[in-house]
């Protein structure tokens, strides 16, 4: 039997809890999440929330420098229709009960990091994402109509290109019905029907080697939105953040960029500085200069990591503003008030993914993407610190209020003429070989940092078009023979992802933003001033 709801919703980051929490006063809510209800990227969120929040600052300044970390990729209205509506939607969080820092009275603390030309970060010290996250699952736990199904993992859409035979899917008039999902603890495969599906599952940072991100970020609403027939945007654009620890066990622990806008210095192991060469904003230069900085500097001088320096700046101070990143370094022996801290370049952000509007509509009917899956056109070619959680939030708040009025609307249409079936497993049975699918994850992982890192070469990015196709076939098999497992399930997705990243930077004949290719090093804004878009019709 399957389950009915009038809103099904892949994620649980701010993007996806936004949207249920305003979702809910129209109608039944469902959350679907691979792991725990608050294991998301969001979680993870450190540096905070870009908002205008003082007199000195406007909507403009936050959109114009929006749009120079963009690169000439941004769309404008969507960047002022987010910078403008930003304020309201955190005001929201802040009634919601999520408690900023603030230095005095009423006024909050406000930090800067890359690309921003005024203090407008609102954080929660180091753990910004953290205290956003547990203070919406608070007010979800709350709501009745909101059912939560944790442990469930998206398999595939279901669409009605997918179902008629009369339909081309993709199409103008194709639509989403639901999903297919996974019950990761019992791999039972549920039906999920709904009147409107939002993706808010995050991006796909586990799809390279070092990764700032957390283990969930494999790239599955991508991958089924892209299965589905939806246009993918811009998957080129994967920014990498400059400063991750460089420790063997760290696992690419994020080092927040708000720690260089309180004063924290780049060095080499030589004790120079460097920044000043790159950028006139020096450490505080937009993250696609940082990051392709310290790789070139890496890379000339043979060290496996640069220094980040905050020994100058008084230790309460560090400890105060940043407990969680002092506390983690100490743990792996890294005192940052006296010594400086290794640090490295890691996969951040996807800024890629399925292609919206801005009321985060995507190009099949009653399907709508929020947050790190999707590109709304924000962050162009390159994202500006801290506009992530943004986004979310307003681009949720936005598809709410679309998906309400398409509800309401006289011409929605939620009969179907043909049974949708329940899945069918075919003649798959359990694999005796699941250390194929460790082999071939770790095989992507290491063609993406290899040859789809920083800095490109057509001949890279044809190298690793032929092994992930190899890789994409014996994985399809291995998909149709074998029961699906949530290892599988994400495997198939990072494959897929990873392809879609490499057929768009070789679409790209330019270097522009986060897609630096040194077979041609300059932007070429006479031919690649567009959008890449990719289309599985
Ligand atoms: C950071 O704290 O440096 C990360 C913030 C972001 O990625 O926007």
């Amino acid at each position: 039997m399957a389950i009915e709801k009038d809103f099904l919703i892949i994620g649980s980051g701010i993007a996806g809890l936004t949207f249920a929490l305003k979702a809910s006063q129209f109608g039944s809510v469902a959350i679907v999440t691979k792991d725990e209800l608050d294991e998301s990227a969001t979680l993870y969120a450190q540096g905070g929330i870009a908002s205008v929040m003082t007199d000195d600052d406007s909507f403009e300044l936050h959109a114009k420098d929006t749009v120079e970390a963009g690169r000439g990729l941004c769309r404008e209205d969507v960047v002022r229709i987010i910078c403008k509506e930003g304020p309201s939607r955190v005001r929201e969080l802040i009634e919601l009960g999520v408690q900023f820092t603030r230095i005095r009275g009423n006024d909050y603390h406000l930090s800067r990091e890359g690309g921003h030309s005024k203090d407008r970060i609102l954080h929660a010290n180091d753990l910004t994402g953290r205290e956003i996250e547990l203070t919406m699952i608070e007010a979800i736990n709350c709501k009745e109509n909101i059912e939560v199904f944790s442990h469930h993992m998206l398999i595939d859409l279901i669409t009605r290109g997918r179902l008629d035979p009369k339909l081309e899917q993709g199409s103008p008039q194709d639509e989403a019905l639901g999903a297919y999902i996974l019950d990761v603890n019992t791999n039972k495969v549920k039906t999920f029907l709904s009147k409107v599906t939002l993706l808010a599952s995050g991006g796909a940072g586990k799809v390279y080697l070092y990764t700032s991100n957390p283990d969930t970020a494999t790239g599955d609403g991508i991958a089924a939105a892209y299965r589905a027939g939806a246009k993918i945007s811009n998957m080129e654009f994967v920014q990498f953040h400059p400063t991750c620890l460089y420790h063997p066990d760290a696992k690419s622990f994020l080092i927040s960029e708000t720690i260089r806008g309180e004063g924290g210095i780049l060095r080499l192991k030589n004790g120079s500085t460097f920044m000043e060469n790159y950028h006139s904003m020096g450490c505080l230069a937009p993250r696609d200069i940082v990051a392709r900085a310290i790789d070139h500097e890496m890379k000339k001088s043979g060290d496996d990591f640069v220094y980040l320096d905050t020994t100058h700046i008084e230790g309460y101070r560090t400890r105060e503003r940043f407990p969680n990143i002092y506390q983690t370094c100490l743990r792996f022996g890294f005192d940052m008030t006296s010594k400086p801290i290794p640090v490295v370049p890691a996969a951040h952000y996807t800024c890629g993914g399925v292609k919206v509007d801005l009321n985060g509509q995507t190009n099949i009917h009653r399907l709508f993407a929020s947050g790190e899956v999707c590109y709304s056109g924000l962050h162009g070619a390159n994202r500006l610190a801290s506009n992530s959680l943004l986004e979310g939030l307003v681009l949720s708040h936005r598809a709410v209020a679309k998906s309400a009025l398409l509800l309401k609307s006289k011409k929605f249409n939620n009969s179907i003429s043909f049974d949708i079936p329940n899945w069918d497993c075919g003649n798959a049975v359990d694999s005796d070989e699941s250390v194929v699918v460790s082999h071939n994850w770790d095989e992507i992982r290491r063609i993406m940092w290899n040859y789809v890192g920083i800095v490109r070469s057509e001949k890279r990015l044809c190298r690793a078009e032929r092994r992930i196709k190899l890789l994409l076939d014996e994985i399809k098999e291995y998909y149709w023979n074998f029961t699906i497992t949530k290892n599988t399930l994400e495997l198939r997705n990072i494959a897929l992802t990873a392809h879609l990243i490499i057929l768009s930077a070789l679409e790209r004949k330019e270097s522009r933003g986060l897609h630096f290719t040194i077979d041609y090093p300059l932007s070429d804004d006479s031919n690649w001033k567009k959008d890449t878009v990719l289309q599985d019709t």
